[in-house]
């Protein structure tokens, strides 16, 4: 885009330009219409395609808001970092490295070719393989797993989330897919206990409804070492943070990864209801929401918002 680049500092640049420029990212980006709805899980299709709403959160816990922030929306995909954050911090960063890995598959997120290529590892947390995989890392029974889950991502967001029940039943009617890769996982034994349990505690993961502003409080705690920063809770410890961010960096937004840290150069994550959250290292988190897609599966208007946030707030890491 047209706008400078500001290079990165310790802090951002102060209350009043952080509140214009997420107002000026959000409409200079309200007007695109690139990209197209999710139709795979069949609910998604019914999202409306103007919906946008941008959110920043500064680890001090300061909140600047545009558009449509409060809408809610299945956090989908992203809920796949915060599992993966709370699996560290349960079991370790060995055995998590070990089950599940840290690197790009270079191939769509929900790619069975990819578990191939890879003689049965998933490679990563972030495409479905690897984050079902981790779903099953989870202790306990498949109650206690959700309850964990659930209760973790709450922390993260700082409220109570809910599991949209009728996203949750469309996926769950339509997923042959994920229920065929954690079998491909289990015959190579990838796969802790019953694969069909870990898909199924995955799909209600999948559905918990989250808006623009709770993903930016999400991104935030892990910008802020694992501390929310508007519950002043810790959640999880600043070693977990770093390696969510690393695998982030790498992975998290698929076979565009190298392309959004180029442009973009900040850990995110995307969902294909249309959610996106990027993380600016002892800064800021940043929320978004909006369902027009690109090919990989990652929100247009999320990305081109975070790009001009990342640029105008001197954010890119590099
Ligand atoms: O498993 C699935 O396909 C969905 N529950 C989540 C996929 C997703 O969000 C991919 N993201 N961009």
């Amino acid at each position: 885009g047209d706008v400078a680049q500001r290079a990165s500092t310790g802090s951002l640049p102060g209350w009043d330009d952080v509140e214009a420029l997420v107002v000026e990212a959000w409409q200079r980006n309200r007007g695109v219409d690139d990209g197209v709805v999710a139709d795979y899980i069949p609910i998604l299709a019914e999202a409306d395609p103007a919906a946008f709403g941008l959110a920043v959160v500064e680890v001090d816990g300061s909140t600047h808001d545009a558009g449509d922030v409060d809408v809610a929306f299945s956090i989908q995909s992203i809920s796949k970092a915060f599992v993966y954050a709370l699996a560290c911090e349960e079991l370790g960063h060995e055995v998590v490295l070990e089950r599940v890995g840290v690197d790009n598959t270079g191939l769509a997120f929900n790619s069975v070719m990819a578990i191939e290529l890879a003689a049965g590892h998933p490679r990563n947390p972030m495409v479905n393989a690897g984050a079902i995989a981790t779903t099953a890392l989870v202790p306990g029974d498949v109650d206690e797993q959700w309850r964990f889950i659930v209760d973790g991502l709450s922390r993260f967001a700082g409220r109570p989330l809910e599991v949209d029940q009728v996203v949750y039943e469309s996926e769950a009617a339509t997923n042959q897919r994920n229920r065929a890769i954690a079998r491909l996982l289990e015959s190579y034994g990838r796969i802790a206990g019953d694969p069909l349990d870990a898909v199924d505690v995955y799909t209600r993961q999948c559905a918990l409804l989250v808006t623009a502003h709770d993903l930016a409080v999400m991104g935030a705690t892990l910008a802020d070492g694992g501390v929310n920063p508007v519950t002043g809770e810790r959640v999880v410890a600043p070693e977990v943070c770093r390696d969510t961010l690393a695998v982030l960096a790498a992975t998290g937004m698929y076979e565009r990864s190298g392309e959004w840290l180029f442009e973009i150069g900040l850990p995110g994550k995307s969902g294909v209801a249309g959610g996106i959250v990027a993380i600016s290292p002892g800064k800021a988190g940043i929320g978004a929401y909006s369902p027009r897609l690109d090919p990989a599966g990652n929100s247009v208007r999320g990305q081109r918002a975070a790009a001009y946030l990342s640029r105008a707030l001197g954010l890119n890491l590099f």
